[in-house]
């Protein structure tokens, strides 16, 4: 998927990007795309998609912990990064050139995350993607939700789920991607009903409406309405998208050509051909959306963010001159005075220093 987008957008998404990459998410929040709903939806699928990458997918609970993708669109070749966290404040960091590896090791991050088998967890893994069929997006892509739990899986499985996914969209600064097959009851769907929830206006939520080869008979006038923001309105509105089924991946479809044959789909389509005029459908019109969006939505949130940083520097020149005059006189005080700046010394290196453990799989 190619997208020339303006060059002006991407200082935005950088920006945000080196915000997030030094920590400060952890004391403010900052804009993002995060994709939820239910367990196959397709949104491994989606973001398979928007990144040209395989990610892992099958069946059952398959993202276990929040993955954050970076799409970096650079000229040139390929490269990969992902990004874990670690116990004792220290990042391990993974170089690869290969795309077949991202699923191992997706997957290796999140068994020493969420430990082997069912679990889930709340550390982000980061994958950052530098390619020139890129587009430049973050995303973070959350475990689906799960009705019934699995061999191994605690019974509040679904709770855990959703608690985790509220964490996220609760958030004024993200945008909530809504991913809902086209061959379900939309209107009941429990990731939808979230949204709504934290954004009952839906000004941040914006819907995909996938698997528009697998809908009942019939139903396509309604569905159609649905996409053209007539049932759930959404200020953000809809996008449907085709995209590879099981038997396509299992044939090896590659995503070019998948992209044609969605655009096919479209074209030929009885009900849906008017999506494509009206920027409705396709996961490239998706693409440049999203982009846009984020985009718009950075730039909406940056007086705010510039405030708290304002804020934040304040309240620590304020501490460092409690701090200038030095050490009181007498012996007592000046102790007190000591072990009050060790110990805020101590859990403010704690807090802040990481080292880096960089490993090279070419
Ligand atoms: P996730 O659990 O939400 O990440 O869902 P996946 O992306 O893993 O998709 C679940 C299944 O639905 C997979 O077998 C996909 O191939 C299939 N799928 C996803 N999108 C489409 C689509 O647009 N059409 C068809 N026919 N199948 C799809
Ligand atoms: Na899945
Ligand atoms: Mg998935």
């Amino acid at each position: 998927v190619h997208h020339h987008l303006e060059e002006s957008i991407r200082p935005y998404i950088d920006l945000i990007d080196t915000l997030r990459s030094v920590g400060i998410q952890k004391d403010l929040a900052l804009p993002t795309i995060v994709v939820i709903g239910d367990q196959s939806s397709g949104k491994s699928s989606v973001l398979e998609a928007l990144s040209g990458i395989a990610l892992p997918r099958g069946s059952g609970i398959v993202t276990r912990c929040p993955l954050e993708l970076r799409l970096r669109n650079v000229t040139g070749g390929v490269s990969w990064k992902a990004v874990l966290p670690r116990l004792s404040y220290e990042e391990k960091i993974i170089e690869f050139g290969d795309p077949s590896l991202v699923e191992k090791h997706v997957e290796e991050a999140q068994n020493e995350l969420a430990g082997k088998g069912v679990k889930i967890c709340d550390d982000l893994i980061t994958l950052e993607v530098r390619s020139a069929d890129v587009c430049d997006l973050t995303l973070i892509d959350l475990p689906g939700i799960a009705r019934v739990p699995v061999q191994g899986q605690p019974q509040d499985i679904g709770n855990q789920i959703k608690r985790l996914i509220m964490k996220f969209i609760e958030k004024q600064e993200t945008i909530n991607m809504v991913v809902v097959p086209c061959n379900t009851d939309i209107a009941t769907t429990e990731a939808l009903r979230m949204a709504q929830e934290v954004d009952p206006e839906g000004i941040r939520t914006l819907a995909i409406l996938t698997k528009p080869d697998l809908i009942d008979r019939g139903t396509e006038k309604n569905i159609l309405a649905v996409v053209q923001n007539k049932v759930i309105p959404l200020r953000k509105g809809y996008v449907m998208v085709k995209c590879r089924g099981q038997q396509q991946i299992d044939e090896k479809i590659p995503l070019v050509e998948a992209t044609q044959i969605e655009r096919d789909f479209f074209q030929n389509h009885d009900f849906f051909r008017p999506l494509l005029d009206e920027n409705k459908a396709t996961v490239k019109c998706l693409a440049i959306k999203l982009t846009q969006d984020l985009v718009s939505h950075i730039k909406k949130s940056l007086p705010k963010l510039d405030e708290q940083i304002k804020k934040q520097l304040w309240d620590v020149r304020n501490e460092l001159k409690e701090c200038e005059a030095g050490p009181p006189q007498d012996l007592k005080g000046a102790k007190q005075f000591l072990i009050k700046i060790l110990t805020k010394f101590n859990d403010k290196i704690k807090s802040l220093s990481f080292g880096e453990l960089i490993i090279k799989d070419n």
